[in-house]
This record gives structure tokens, sequence and C-alpha cells, in this order.
């Protein structure tokens, strides 16, 4: 499937974003291990969390749902897992495949965990490391890629574990693990990421402990409790419209119901350092999170050197921000991003390959990338089977001189279902052959 959108088009109006990924997955993982039944809104139902509710399903965990966002899960304790009669397919989904590793390392029954081409490419070293230590005993293909093979073990023990790249899905593997570890489990940040799961834990019932760039959970039987709360809107998907309205020339737009979690909202700091008109209304907590209306509109942009402490808080925004920087004046320097090149795709050079395709001056580092703010031709881009790669290029067409086409674009199903139609509601000339 394709994205082919015309040139040219007014961004305004209001609209919601799907729910958040990250919290959508922890939501279901947590709540499966927890005694008695949570209920959700605002879940996301796309392909990866979907992925997620399927493998505990198969582990013998009740959920119902998605409708409309609303899930009910009938939690089994955290020693209630059945095995599952065959491997786990997490799809395309990163954080599933980590986040069960950990939280089935320890478990007193094997499991297998697959995944599509794109996520058996991705590095799994990562995990598979620090679960060794302790004490997983884990199987994997050539290369620490997956499948993931977990043979069951007596008993994990606790670590002190600093991270040697700034990741949430690793920090939250080993924090799942330590649940089944024997004593304390810590996990030490080089710069701060993403804490929905800590966040989770807490609202569960089992609090962790802080200390700077130190999170440590203790392990032993201390029942998780069921919880329900509401799932924000993804600002990794608000990203999208976000930069549309910025960027299209004349409009207002009013996304509501976004999580403004401060370890995500580093694209609101990055759009805004280049001149971006953006606003948070009504601001409130929902849930876990703190949740905004934001509210945006079209702008003169400028390049900027992003200041590299931001890169982890935008992590997944870079091809949605660098579309924003192809629009901006002057140039726009991204460094500190190497984990960019373990995305869904290599996004480094997907970024840089789409721009030039559509005539834009970049070059790519090994880090990040330079981008001189230009006019945008028309034209083909790849988009590797990476959702955020297809949704950040259909935007160019606003500011391109003819058609767009992107290639591959299935997997925006992952994260934002209802893409194509929300946007065209927008204003976005955009349409799916
Ligand atoms: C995620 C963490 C990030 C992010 C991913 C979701 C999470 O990955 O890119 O989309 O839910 O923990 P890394 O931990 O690899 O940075």
């Amino acid at each position: 499937m394709d994205f082919h959108v015309s040139p040219g088009g007014r961004i305004a109006g209001r609209c919601r974003v799907p729910g958040d990924k990250s919290i959508s997955h922890r939501a279901v993982m947590l709540a499966a291990l927890a005694e008695g039944e949570s209920r959700f809104t605002g879940f996301l139902a796309g392909a990866d969390t979907l992925a997620t509710a399927a493998a505990f399903r198969a582990m013998g965990v009740r959920i119902d749902g998605a409708h409309d966002g609303q899930v009910t899960v009938q939690g089994v304790g955290l020693h209630g897992l059945r095995a599952p009669s065959g491997p786990l397919d997490m799809g395309n989904a990163g954080t599933g495949m980590r986040l069960l590793a950990g939280l089935l390392a320890g478990q007193r029954f094997g499991v297998t965990l697959i995944g599509d081409e794109s996520l058996s490419r991705r590095p799994m070293r990562r995990v598979i490391a620090p679960l060794r230590q302790m004490g997983a005993d884990i199987g994997a293909a050539e290369g620490d890629t997956p499948p993931l093979v977990l043979r069951p073990v007596a008993q994990l023990r606790g670590i002190d574990y600093a991270l040697p790249m700034a990741s949430a899905q690793v920090k939250s593997c080993l924090l799942l693990a330590g649940l089944y570890a024997q004593g304390r489990t810590c996990v030490t940040e080089p710069a701060p990421t993403r804490d929905h799961t800590e966040r989770m834990l807490a609202a569960f019932g089992r609090p962790l402990q802080r200390d700077g760039a130190r999170v440590c959970i203790d392990g032993g039987d201390t029942p998780l409790r069921a919880t329900s709360f509401a799932i924000p809107g993804d600002i990794s998907s608000a990203a999208f419209p976000l930069v549309a309205a910025l960027i299209a020339g004349q409009g207002e737009l009013l996304i509501e119901n976004v999580g403004i979690n401060p370890t995500r909202t580093g694209i609101l700091d990055i759009l805004r350092a280049m001149g971006g008109d953006i606003d948070l209304l009504n601001l409130r907590e929902a849930g876990t999170e703190p949740v905004a209306d934001i509210r945006v509109r079209a702008s003169r942009l400028r390049g900027i050197a992003v200041p590299t402490e931001w890169v982890p808080l935008a992590i997944d925004e870079f091809p949605a921000i660098a579309v924003a920087a192809a629009c901006a004046q002057g140039e726009t320097l991204i460094t500190g991003a190497e984990e960019l090149r373990v995305k869904e795709s290599d996004r480094i050079a997907a970024i840089a390959n789409g721009l030039t395709a559509l005539g834009i001056a970049v070059e790519a580092l090994p880090d990040g990338l330079r981008i001189q703010g230009g006019q945008f031709h028309g034209g083909v881009v790849e988009s590797h089977g990476d959702h955020r790669i297809a949704m950040a290029f259909s935007l160019a067409a606003l500011r391109a001189e003819a058609p767009v086409q992107i290639r591959d674009c299935v997997n925006v199903g992952t994260s934002f279902p209802g893409y194509v139609e929300l946007m065209r509601g927008l204003g976005l000339a955009i349409e799916a052959a």
C-alpha cells in the first residue's frame, strides 16, 4: 500500500490522535500480572499493541477489547501466566519484544519470541546481556537478533546495571525482570528516557526507588493490584498533524488530549526553538500521566542545532522534525542520535534518502543529520516499511511543487490506525492505494 499525496493544502481544525503506544503496551503487561480486573480507555488498537494483547491471551490471560479504545484485563497474578502453545509473535514491535523478554525471563516455563522482517533485524544484545547477568537463559539468532528463546530458570537475581545507551525499552525490560528477581534490581540511565513503566508500576502498587539517574525495584511476591485509567493520545502520533499545521501556511489546529509527560516532549522544545507557534492548553492529569490540548499555528521556521540532551526526549519524532527542518530557513543539525540507526528502519538513512529524493540537501552523519532548508520537489520516497518515515514524508507534499508518493505504508497501522482519514479531514490531500 502506497500513499499518494497531492501538493499544497491548508491544515486547520481540531483532532484527537490514537492512544499512546508505549503506555498501551505497558498497561496490558502490568494488568495481566496484577490481581483483579483492570480497565483502560484510550487504548491504541494498533498492530503493535494488539500483538502484545494476543501474546498475553496465548498465556491464558482474558482480555476483552479493544472496543472503541476500551480494554478489560483479568489479571492472573505474578505467577499465573501459562506456557503458550507456540511462539509469541510480536510483529513489528521492539517495545513488545524487549519488554516481554524481561517479563518472561523469570517465568517457570520457556517461550520463544518472534517478529516480522524489520523486528528480526533489530539488536537484542542490549537486553540479552543484562538479562544473562541476572541469570536468565536466553538464546537468539546470529548477531543476537530475534527469535529470542527463553528457557526456564530457577530464580533470577537482581543486578545493578549502567545502561550503555539511553533506552526506555532496556530500562523497562530490566525493571520487569526485577519483579521476578531475588533482591534489588537497579538501572542507571545515561540520559532521562520515558518513564511510563516507573509511573505505571507505582499505580499498580509497586513503587520504585529513584535516586537521580538510578531507579531500583525490589523483587519478591508483593502482588500488583489491578487498576483502571485513561490512556492519553500519543505525542509521537500528534507529531504528524503538529508538523503539518506548522509548515502548511495559514491555519490553526487543536490536537486534543495529548500526553505531555516531560520525558516525551522534546519535540515541543525543538519545534519551539525553530520558531514554531505552539501552546499547551487545558493542562491536566489523566491516569498516571500529564495531558494537554496542543494548539499550533502555521509558523515561519528556522534551522537550529538540536541540543543533544533533547534527543532521547524526542527520539521517535525525528522523521517529522526532519520534514519541518527541510521547510525551515537555514541549517538544522541533529547529533547524538545514533539510536535512530536501529529503529523500525535505519532512520538516518531513510530520512536522508527521502529528503534527497524530494530535492532537499541533506548529509547523513554517523549519529544524526545535517539538513538544509529548501524547496520540496515531487517524487517517490521509500518508507522501508517504517510507519513514522511513511507518515513524515506524507507531510512534505504540503510544501511540494508536485505530487509525492510514499512506498510501502501498511505499517502505519502499527501506531496510527486511521491516519489517512484523519489527515484528509484536516486538509492533507492524501490517498492510500
Ligand atoms: C519505547 C522506547 C523507545 C522508542 C520506542 C518506544 C518504549 O525505544 O523509540 O518507540 O515504549 O519504551 P528505545 O528504548 O530503543 O529508545
